[in-house]
């Protein structure tokens, strides 16, 4: 199968690669195709012609997303709406990546979110990305949209950060009211070829690892399976603003994506303890 990656350096597309590097695989990044280049995009699908197009590009400072303007609607809505339309024009079904900031994160925690629940979203990310999918459905049929969350892989992510400050500090202080799944890019990588190779029907899916946590208790399990001595401390959000004198994008406190749909297409979804046991092996952490 010919397939085109898009954002092919980026973490999420490294696990793609790998995954499904027995196909013919192009790889494309902002230098050599930018994908808010509309022109551009056209005309490289039309060269090319892949059978599909995974879109692994994306603005994904959450943060920095507040302040820098244009750039964010650009790659996260335009860039997809670009890539909607060349594989229309072309036949390609389009695989994009999606996240849990479409939703507000204010349902209560004893709920989790269904792909058609009402979407929220309460920043500028979370706006762009929101469009992003608008922008695709409203230009092909053919389309697999993915909404992740609390993704880590081959790239800057918390486990890594966490892992420094383990090392570096006797005690840390974690937020405790953000509930979520965190998600191994090997897993979602995973998820995206079974998908493909399956054939499940076009659509919308929630593609996060099973079961729910807080960053808090992620933290003692990353800290209990690497054998990191280091005393993880409970705090709000807010008082961890307060503690770190920082402002930052308002996060979510329900991340929590149900993924009843996925896996009633049979397709197999690891639990996020089993994942991140696997990722700390692969990493050399275990
Ligand atoms: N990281 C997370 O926790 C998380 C959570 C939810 C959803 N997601 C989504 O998952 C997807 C993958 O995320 P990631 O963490 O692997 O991203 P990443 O930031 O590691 O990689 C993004 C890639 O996109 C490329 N890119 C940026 N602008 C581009 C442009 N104009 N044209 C072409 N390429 C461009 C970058 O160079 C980079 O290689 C994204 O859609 C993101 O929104 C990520």
């Amino acid at each position: 199968m010919k397939i085109l990656i898009t954002g092919a350096n980026g973490m999420l597309a490294k696990s793609v690669r790998k995954r499904l590097a027995e196909n013919e695989l192009i790889c494309t990044d902002v230098e050599d195709l930018d994908i808010t280049n509309q022109e551009a995009v056209l005309q490289y699908v039309k060269e090319v012609k892949p059978e599909y197009i995974i879109n692994c590009a994306a603005y994904t400072a959450v943060d920095k997303a507040e302040e820098a303007g244009e750039i964010v609607e650009k790659i996260n809505s335009n860039g997809p709406e670009n890539l909607a339309k060349a594989a229309k024009e072309n036949d390609a079904v389009l695989v994009h990546i999606s996240t849990d900031y479409v939703f507000g994160g204010d349902l209560d925690i004893e709920n989790v979110y269904k792909e058609d629940d009402r979407k929220s979203p309460v920043t500028a990310y979370g706006v762009t990305k929101l469009h992003g999918e608008e922008k695709i459905k409203q230009n092909t049929d053919k389309y697999y949209i993915f909404r992740t969350a609390w993704l880590y892989g081959d790239g800057n992510n918390f486990v890594r950060t966490m892992l420094n400050l383990g090392d570096s500090k006797d005690e840390i202080s974690v937020v405790c009211d953000q509930h979520g799944s965190p998600t191994y890019a090997e897993d979602l990588a995973n998820i995206i070829a079974q998908a493909i190779e399956k054939k499940i029907p076009y659509g919308i899916y929630h593609a996060t690892n099973q079961g729910y946590t807080t960053w808090y208790d992620f933290t003692k399990a990353i800290f209990e399976c690497t054998g990191t001595v280091c005393k993880v401390n409970p705090v709000t959000t807010e008082k961890y603003i307060e503690m770190m004198k920082i402002t930052q994008a308002k996060r979510p406190k329900n991340s929590q994506l149900s993924k009843e749909k996925l896996l009633a297409q049979g397709i197999e979804v690891p639990e996020w303890e089993d994942a991140l046991k696997r990722y700390l092996k692969a990493e050399g952490k275990m």
